[in-house]
């Protein structure tokens, strides 16, 4: 008796999972959305995740403690090795961490994650937990500590490159890109895919607005 209850609860399991999976991709499907399949990038097209001027998402952590920002203010600076710039002010919980570790990610936030996105911009993790509160997935880096959220379409896993006169003056941070990482629905080959189906990268304005990353067209160039 026992052992039929145990079978009755295994198969009760699988057709909830089974129908979790269904709901899953039909929500997807119905979003013309994929299930994200991320693929590193190789670094010499790393500065292509930041090159259209995406608002990112700044991942850090030191000493068990790891945190989320927003910044608008980022950009990719030199192609090989490949280094990136972003401004981390000073009152920032974020800048504490990224100072005591030498680290940080940039994370490329989607439409999707334009509310979130708001939201650890808009209250400091020094008090509280944003992941926990939040319920924000995360997944490991490659090279450094800090985690690499889930639902977004890029990732740079970045070293500090040390600069403590214009750190300290413009709270300007250069970073080395040791890993990057994309989800290939959205950017593939070393190219944003910018199609109305792909998801796409967001850019702040400013009180709440954004505006999502349009179509993509080619110009070509004169012989
Ligand atoms: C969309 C958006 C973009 C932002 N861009 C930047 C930025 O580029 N640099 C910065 O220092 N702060 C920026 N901020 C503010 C920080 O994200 C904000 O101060 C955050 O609460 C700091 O969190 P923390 O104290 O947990 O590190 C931005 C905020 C938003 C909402």
């Amino acid at each position: 008796m026992q052992a039929i209850d145990v079978k009755f609860d295994c198969n009760a399991l699988r057709t909830d999972t089974a129908l979790r999976l269904w709901q899953t991709a039909a929500s997807l499907h119905s979003r013309k959305l994929s299930m994200p399949e991320r693929l590193p990038v190789d670094l010499a097209k790393a500065y292509r995740l930041l090159n259209h001027g995406p608002t990112v998402l700044v991942t850090s952590t030191h000493a068990g403690r790891s945190n989320v920002m927003a910044a608008a203010w980022s950009m990719p600076l030199d192609f090989s090795p490949p280094k990136v710039a972003v401004v981390i002010d000073r009152n920032t919980y974020t800048r504490q961490l990224v100072e005591a570790s030498g680290e940080f990610a940039l994370n490329v936030p989607s439409r999707a994650t334009a509310a979130l996105t708001l939201a650890v911009g808009s209250e400091s993790g020094r008090e509280r937990d944003k992941f926990a509160e939040r319920g924000i997935a995360t997944f490991a880096a490659g090279k450094i500590a800090a985690p690499l959220l889930e639902d977004c379409l890029g990732w740079l896993e970045c070293r500090v490159l040390p600069e403590p006169h214009i750190q300290e003056r413009y709270d300007l941070f250069l970073g080395e890109v040791v890993a990057a990482w994309a989800d290939a629905n959205a950017f593939r080959n070393g190219h944003w895919l910018f199609e109305e189906e792909s998801p796409s990268s967001i850019h702040y304005v400013a009180g709440g607005h954004f505006f999502e990353t349009g179509k993509g067209f080619d110009v070509s160039r004169e012989d």
